[in-house]
Formats: structure tokens, sequence, C-alpha cells
């Protein structure tokens, strides 16, 4: 029965592990990690999005020094900070909208959030401009005072 289902073309992998009892933190773990199964597979469920996002960078702060630059940009706790003209910031979910793989990056050369993974590409606002970003990015809200950067939901 096991392999019966695996064969069934009509129930995916991701379904497969969430019929097996998987919660969806475990399913992200297993398939989109170093220990994967390969890539995710369904871009009709929404994405392992970081949620009650909220922290603070420190633009002065060496580990944040990429920031200073325009184009330039961090990950911090899945989310995607870059500084997209001078003193104004966007961050995003590194988490890719199309399969869920943490691929996401800024492309300072073409002023967009794309995905390492299949291409998938985004304008500032999260919007896809592509096939593969037809499902946006999460963006949070920036806040900037003085030199520290408050990354919230
Ligand atoms: S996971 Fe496919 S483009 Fe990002």
């Amino acid at each position: 029965m096991f392999l019966k289902v695996l064969n069934d073309k009509i129930m995916n992998r991701w379904q497969f592990l969430k019929n097996m009892g998987l919660s969806g933190a475990a399913i992200f773990a297993l398939t989109c990690t170093g220990a994967s199964l390969g890539s995710c597979t369904n871009e009709d469920d929404p994405p392992p999005t970081p949620t009650g996002v909220d922290f603070t960078l420190d633009l002065s702060a060496p580990e944040n020094a990429p920031l200073s630059a325009i184009g330039g940009f961090i990950i911090k706790n899945k989310v995607v900070v870059a500084t997209v003209s001078a003193g104004s910031y966007v961050a995003v979910t590194q988490i890719c909208s199309h399969e869920g793989n943490p691929g996401i990056t800024y492309k300072a050369s073409a002023m967009e959030f794309v995905c390492s993974v299949h291409g998938a590409r985004f304008n500032k606002e999260g919007q896809g401009i592509n096939p593969n970003g037809k499902n946006n990015l999460k963006v949070y809200k920036t806040n900037l005072t003085g030199t520290k950067l408050r990354v919230t939901e």
C-alpha cells in the first residue's frame, strides 16, 4: 500500500507527508532543508512563511554592513532585508512562494527579489513578475529610527 500511494500520480509528495501525520513545520524540515527528500512540490499550498516577525537591526553593527550600500541585503530569521535606495529598506520572506524553498535573495542589478531554485522573480512590493513568482512574496514592515531598523509583520 505504501508504494501504491507513492506511485499514485494524483497525490503529490507534500500531500503524502501531510497524510502521514506530519505537521507543516515537519514537512518543511524534510522537504526544504539539507535532509531533503528533494524540492518542495506543491505551489498550491501556502508556503511556511515566517510569522510573528519582530526584530530590530542595528545598522551600525558590522554584521549589518551589507545594508549600508544600495542593493545590499542580509537574511535574518528567514527574512530578507534589502536596501532598495538610500535610507529605504524592504523586508520579505526568504521562503519562496513557488515551492516553499528558502531561496529568496535580492538582486541589486535588477532591483528585484529572486529565488535561486527555479528563478521566481518579485518586485520591491513582493509582487511576482514571472510565472514562478505568481503567488507573490510576504512583505514585512520596516521602520528606521536613527540606526535602528525594526522589521515587523
Ligand atoms: S522554489 Fe521555485 S522558484 Fe523558488
